[in-house]
């Protein structure tokens, strides 16, 4: 493959040309540069130009469609949405705001963000009869499983906005997705611990009412810390999007069938439930319970570096980060003030966080490998001391993704480019061969 610069003018056209060793046919595709990252080579005519198709597992090196919303630079450890660095967002902005910035590209002024934040409140509750739906669950039901059942079950109860093809059914529907889900949310959570469902109050915020109906009971008024809501808050701002992970993709292709919107949500916390992806926190939490204390950090890391031992480093590596996480960053500092606010001094597990990061990163091997803490390293802290079981720890980046997912969701289905997402493949098994008879096999 030879790559190619060529200045027509003020305008930059970019091309690559690739060549055929075989049949010695040469293509040449164009590169497109977009506002930040990588050059992309647009491959769309090596089909059907040079009958070839490309491999590429887990798709490291494909980018499957253009998007507008979040941008990651993870050599540089920068994460912006719309343009704004994840940093500015946490510190300044709240998670409706960042909701609102996602679905529609600017942040709100006065009367958008009152109107979106009035809007939101307003589709709090959840159908009545949706009560009812959670009865059918065992009572030991993992909360995933009550979302992935109940998200999906929305499209039974909402018809009235399922048309995709209606631009104000979409808006609707995005709307209920980021509105209700923290509403299933704690009705999973209250159901699983067998405690009455609390309805959502409209006089809280976002975070604050998401707080009221986990936590508090019918028979108590319990007031919410606004250390421990802004905390929240900042919990779902960290992980509102990032671009085109595992659940993101997962929603796109679902969508890109015609699929309604809530279907595709669920589908989305169905690819977010594996370990890998959204259920890293909680491995964190049992790791640093198993090391238990710092003069054990030593033998982790031998572990960590050996090749034999499967044992990793929960909470560091990423596929597209070589550098600190930012959300790390965030959520290093909201642990510090969430510990302070509920009385806690020198917490064992964060302590131990903290001296194993220190540890680790003057470590030659992770040094080398570019290995940092990630988003998930201190979450699973921050989350225990706020109050919540290991199984919730999921169901809260489900809610706070909602918001990704569907805003990735959208610009797809208003994408003119878009077309129903159907990978190839490089066929390996058996050639076509005789059918054999059973008495002759
Ligand atoms: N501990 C020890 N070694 C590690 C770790 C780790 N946590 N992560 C990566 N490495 C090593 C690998 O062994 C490999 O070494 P080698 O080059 O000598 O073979 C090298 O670093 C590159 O690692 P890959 O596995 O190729 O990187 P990949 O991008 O595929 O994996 C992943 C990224 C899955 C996140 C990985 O770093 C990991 O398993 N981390 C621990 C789990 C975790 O924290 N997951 C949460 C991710 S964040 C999120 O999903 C929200």
């Amino acid at each position: 493959m030879n790559d190619t610069s060529k200045t027509a003018g003020a305008a930059a056209t970019q091309t690559l040309t690739v060549t055929d060793n075989v049949t010695g046919k040469t293509l040449e595709l164009p590169v497109r540069q977009g506002t930040e990252g990588p050059r992309v080579a647009d491959i769309r005519r090596l089909y059907s130009d040079l009958g070839m198709f490309t491999y590429d597992p887990g798709f490291t090196a494909t980018g499957s469609c253009e998007s507008k919303i979040t941008y990651i630079d993870g050599d540089e450890g920068v994460l912006l949405h719309r343009g704004y660095a994840i940093e500015d967002l946490a510190e300044h902005s709240d998670f409706l705001e960042v909701c609102f910035l996602l679905l529609y590209g600017h942040l709100p002024d006065r009367a958008e963000k009152e109107d979106f934040e009035q809007t939101i409140t307003m589709h709090t509750m959840v159908h009545e009869q949706m009560r009812t739906f959670f009865s059918g669950f065992r009572r030991d039901a993992h909360p995933m499983a009550i979302m992935v059942g109940v998200v999906g079950a929305m499209s039974a109860f909402y018809h009235d906005s399922t048309d995709i093809d209606d631009p104000y059914q979409r808006m609707v529907a995005s709307h209920r997705l980021i509105a209700k889900m923290p509403t299933i949310a704690a009705m999973a959570y209250k159901y699983s611990i067998g405690q009455p469902f609390m309805y959502p109050r409209n006089d809280l915020r976002y975070a604050e009412n998401f707080l009221h109906m986990t936590f508090n009971v019918p028979c108590a008024d319990l007031r919410v810390s606004p250390v421990l809501a802004r905390a929240m808050d900042r919990i779902f701002i960290l992980h509102a999007d990032h671009e085109q992970n595992a659940s993101t993709s997962t929603v796109r292709l679902a969508g890109s069938s015609g699929a309604n919107p809530f279907a595709c949500i669920a589908a989305g916390i169905a690819s977010l439930w594996g370990p890998a992806h959204g259920g890293a926190n909680e491995a964190v939490l049992n790791m640093l319970r198993e090391i238990g204390s710092k003069d054990r950090i030593p033998e982790f890391l031998k572990r960590a570096r050996d090749k034999d031992d499967p044992f990793r480093l929960m909470g560091f590596g990423h596929r597209v980060y070589k550098n600190y996480d930012p959300r790390a960053a965030v959520l290093k500092d909201s642990t510090d003030s969430v510990l302070d606010e509920l009385g806690v001094r020198n917490e064992p597990l964060l302590e131990l966080a903290l001296e194993l990061e220190r540890i680790a990163r003057e470590d030659e091997y992770f040094q080398k490998r570019k290995l940092f803490p990630n988003v998930d390293f201190y979450s699973g802290i921050l989350l225990q001391a706020m109050g919540f079981p290991t199984s919730m720890f999921t169901v809260l980046f489900a809610l706070a993704r909602t918001v990704g997912w569907i805003a990735q969701w959208k610009e797809m289905i208003e994408d003119p480019v878009q077309k129903i997402g159907r990978p190839r493949q490089l066929y390996t098994g058996e050639a076509r061969r005789p059918f054999v008879p059973l008495g002759a096999r």
